[in-house]
C-alpha cells in the first residue's frame, strides 16, 4: 500500500507517514530473516492450498476507496437500510475503518453473516462479535484491528520465520493482517482435521474471520480460567479429565496438524458440553518454525502450571515434551 493509492485527509498525513515508516521497517526485518527460513516443499504447498477453502479473493476494494463515502458503501448502506440491525451497523462504523466496514458488508452480501449482535470481547488485536448466520445459527465474528501499532509488534515474533508468510512479507501491513486472519482460519482448519476440538472455521475475508460460536444464544461458553477463579467450580476428577483431553490435543496438534499453538493457557481454552475447546490460534506456527520448540516448551509450562493449580497431578515437562514431539 503506497501513499498514492489512497486519499488521505490532511490531518492524517503525518500518521500515515509514521505507519508507512513502520511498515517498511517490518518488511526490512522480514526480508533479512527470509534467507533463514526453511522453505516448504512443492508438495507441502500444494497440500496446504488444497486444504484451504477460503472465499476467493476479489479485486481489492479498498484501493479504490475515497473518503468520505465511497460508492460501494452507499450501495451497501441501501442494502443495510433494509437490514434491521441498525445499532450494530453504527457500532461497526464507529470502531472500524472503511475497508473493514466494507469487508463486513461483503460477508453479509455473500450470505455468510446474517446479522451481527453484541460484542463478546474487545481485545488489543481483535474484537469478537456474536452474530447470526442467515439460517439463524449463532456465529462468532472475529475482526482484527488494522490500526493498532501494538498488534504489529506482537505478531512479529510469530510471523518471522513462518514459511507461509514469505509471499506476504513484501505487500504491506494491511495485507499482513489479512494474512494473519487467513492464518487463523487455516490453523483452525488444520487442527479440526487433526481431531482437535476448535471452533469450526466458516469463512475468512480480509481481516474478518467467521467461525462456529462456542456457546448458545450469543452467550459464550466459559473459559477454563473462569471455571477455576475466583471460585473453583469443578472437582479434581473433572479437571483431570479436561487435562487429559488437552494433553491429547497437544499431541495431535504437533504430530497431526504439525503446529504449535504458541499461546496455550487457561484463557484460550473454553469449556462447552463438558469438553475443552481450543481457541485463539492465529499465532500458531508450523513445527518447522525456528522458535516452534521454544513456543511448545512455553505452552507445556503454562498448561502444567494451570492444571497443577487446580489439583491435577501433571506429568513432568520433560515427559510431556517427549510425548508431544514423539521422541519418547
Ligand atoms: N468461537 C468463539 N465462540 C465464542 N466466543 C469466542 C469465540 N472465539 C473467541 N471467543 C471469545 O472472545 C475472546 C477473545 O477471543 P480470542 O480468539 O482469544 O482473541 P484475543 O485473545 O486475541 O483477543 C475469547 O476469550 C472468548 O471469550
Ligand atoms: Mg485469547
Amino acid at each position: 500500500m503506497s501513499e498514492r493509492d489512497i486519499y488521505v485527509p490532511e490531518e492524517r498525513k503525518e500518521e500515515k507517514k509514521e505507519e508507512i515508516k513502520k511498515a517498511e521497517k517490518v518488511e526490512e526485518v522480514m526480508k533479512k530473516t527470509e534467507t533463514e527460513v526453511v522453505k516448504p516443499s512443492e508438495e507441502e504447498i500444494k497440500e496446504e492450498e488444497e486444504e484451504e477453502e477460503l472465499l476467493e479473493e476479489e479485486p481489492e476494494v479498498e484501493e479504490e476507496v475515497k473518503e468520505p463515502i465511497p460508492k460501494e458503501l452507499i450501495q451497501r448502506r441501501k442494502y443495510l437500510k433494509r437490514w434491521k440491525d441498525k445499532d450494530l451497523f453504527e457500532t461497526v462504523e464507529e470502531v472500524f475503518d472503511m475497508s473493514t466496514q466494507l469487508a463486513v458488508y461483503e460477508l453479509i452480501r455473500r450470505g455468510v453473516i446474517g446479522e451481527l449482535k453484541g460484542v463478546i470481547s474487545a481485545g488489543k488485536e481483535a474484537r469478537v462479535y456474536c452474530g447470526k448466520s442467515p439460517k439463524g445459527d449463532d456465529i462468532a465474528v472475529k475482526i482484527y484491528l488494522t490500526t493498532t501499532a501494538e498488534f504489529r509488534k506482537s505478531i512479529r515474533k510469530y510471523i518471522l520465520g513462518d514459511p507461509r508468510f514469505e509471499q506476504i512479507a513484501n505487500r504491506g501491513l494491511r495485507h499482513l493482517i489479512y494474512a494473519w486472519a487467513r492464518k487463523e482460519f487455516r490453523n483452525l482448519k488444520r487442527m479440526e482435521q487433526a481431531g482437535i476440538r476448535v471452533p469450526k472455521p466458516i469463512a475468512v475475508y480480509k481481516n474478518v474471520l467467521v467461525m462456529e460460536f462456542i456457546g448458545e444464544n450469543c452467550k459464550r461458553a466459559p473459559l477454563l480460567v473462569e471455571l477455576a477463579k475466583p471460585v473453583n467450580q469443578l472437582d479434581v476428577e473433572e479437571w483431570t479429565r479436561i487435562f487429559n483431553t488437552v494433553y491429547d490435543y497437544m499431541i495431535k496438534m504437533y504430530q497431526k496438524a504439525r503446529l504449535v499453538h504458541a499461546d496455550l493457557n487457561e484463557y484460550n481454552i473454553m469449556y462447552w458440553n463438558d469438553e475443552p475447546v481450543i481457541i485463539d490460534v492465529s499465532q500458531a506456527v508450523p513445527i518447522n518454525h525456528p522458535y516452534a520448540l521454544e513456543f511448545l516448551m512455553h505452552d507445556i509450562q503454562q498448561i502444567r502450571r494451570f492444571f497443577s493449580s487446580v489439583g491435577v497431578e501433571v506429568p513432568s515437562a520433560a515427559e510431556m515434551y517427549a510425548k508431544i514431539t514423539g521422541l519418547e
